[in-house]
């Protein structure tokens, strides 16, 4: 049996630079490295209708800007399969199956749950559909047999939560489904990222994202507004990394080779937060240098972009394509499912012959 990937993304937004260095980078590299037998990418539409079944147009029209998203990253139709989730049925169907094997108070403690009803303020008016969506998730990542899913630190109950469905349904029936494990970002700063105002996360509501659409100036002007150490008021002062957004994108970003070409009075990034500690060091200039080398790292996802804006008919032809394939994938999942299950009544040639 193979390597094979499967993650995905919320069409609820265009993506940030969060997105692309907590994930979507490390895909693109995953997907390049050749150690994969297949790759499946899923634009999760009907897990955000779960918490938008009122917002329509927003996961409508997110679809689009996430699969430019995806493509202008680096992730290429050729190599990876992208599909759109509410395409499959085969999905909805093995979540049913799946439901049985789930206990509500188990939900109740899946701590990623818990965290986002909280952010929801959902109190009683929390949808079934939202609550289960773990269970739905699941169905994602077995459909496709996955070994591997790449996801950020947030999500590691959600695999957690499908390595039991999977051991639990594999206990009940007999070996069918496979134990996926997840994959995290190697670096601490790139798992998260935190919104150019220094708060915990980048969201759209907050306004203290830089998307990876967004144009250059655009990108300059956010950088130079960042948050960085309160205290650090003139340049002689001793600044603190801790909190410091500037360094803790430095941290996620920026290599020995960018300072060699756009700040080569330091060698490596500890000497830059040396300095820093020490006094002496202003904050524009660490920005500027910030600056060199997020435009350094967008430009070509920009570039790419512009294309395939040029051709949206295409792109949807990609995910349709990918769709279909996907499909294939998981009608052959659910059958073996029904099969364990004893719910294949009518190939079961032995079942129909039987004399009663
Ligand atoms: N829950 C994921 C998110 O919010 C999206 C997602 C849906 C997903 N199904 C998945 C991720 C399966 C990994 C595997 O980003």
């Amino acid at each position: 049996m193979g390597k094979i990937i499967l993650t995905g993304d919320r069409p609820t937004g265009k993506l940030h630079i969060g997105h692309y260095v907590g994930s979507l980078k490390q895909r693109v590299a995953l997907q390049n490295s050749g150690e994969f037998d297949k790759i499946y990418i899923m634009i999760a539409d009907a897990q955000a209708l779960t918490d938008n079944y009122d917002n329509l147009d927003k996961i409508r029209n997110n679809l689009i800007n996430v699969a430019l998203d995806y493509l202008s990253a680096g992730l290429d139709p050729a190599k990876s399969t992208i599909f759109v989730q509410s395409q499959i049925s085969e999905l909805t169907e093995l979540t049913f199956y799946y439901m049985n094997l789930v206990t509500v108070s188990r939900l109740q403690r899946n701590p990623t749950v818990k965290n986002e009803i909280k952010l929801r303020n959902f109190e009683t008016s929390l949808p079934v559909g939202f609550f289960t969506y773990p269970v739905s998730q699941t169905a994602d990542i077995t459909a496709f047999k996955a070994t591997t899913v790449p996801v950020g630190e947030d999500q590691l109950p959600m695999i957690e939560q499908a390595r039991e469905i999977v051991r639990s349904f594999n206990g009940y029936y007999g070996e069918t489904l496979v134990e996926p494990e997840a994959l995290l970002p190697k670096s601490g700063a790139a798992r998260r990222l935190p919104g150019t105002d220094g708060k915990a996360k980048m969201s759209k509501s907050l306004g203290n994202c830089i998307y990876l659409s967004d144009e250059p100036d655009e990108v300059k002007k956010k950088i130079m507004s960042m948050y960085t150490d309160p205290n650090h008021i003139r340049v002689e002062d001793p600044g603190s990394l801790e909190g410091n957004t500037v360094f803790t994108y430095l941290d996620a970003f920026c290599t020995d080779k960018h300072f060699e070409e756009y700040l080569p009075e330091y060698a490596n990034l500890d000497e830059l937060k040396a300095h820093y500690q020490r006094g002496g060091l202003g904050d524009v200039k660490v920005k500027k240098f910030l600056n060199n080398v997020l435009q350094e790292e967008l430009e070509p996802i920009r570039n790419r972009r512009k294309e395939f804006e040029k051709d949206i008919d295409g792109v949807y032809e990609i995910l349709y394509n990918g769709s279909v394939a996907a499909r294939e994938v998981a009608a052959k999942t659910l059958s073996e499912v029904k099969e364990h299950m004893r719910i294949n009544y009518f190939d079961d040639l032995e079942l129909r012959n039987k004399k009663n």
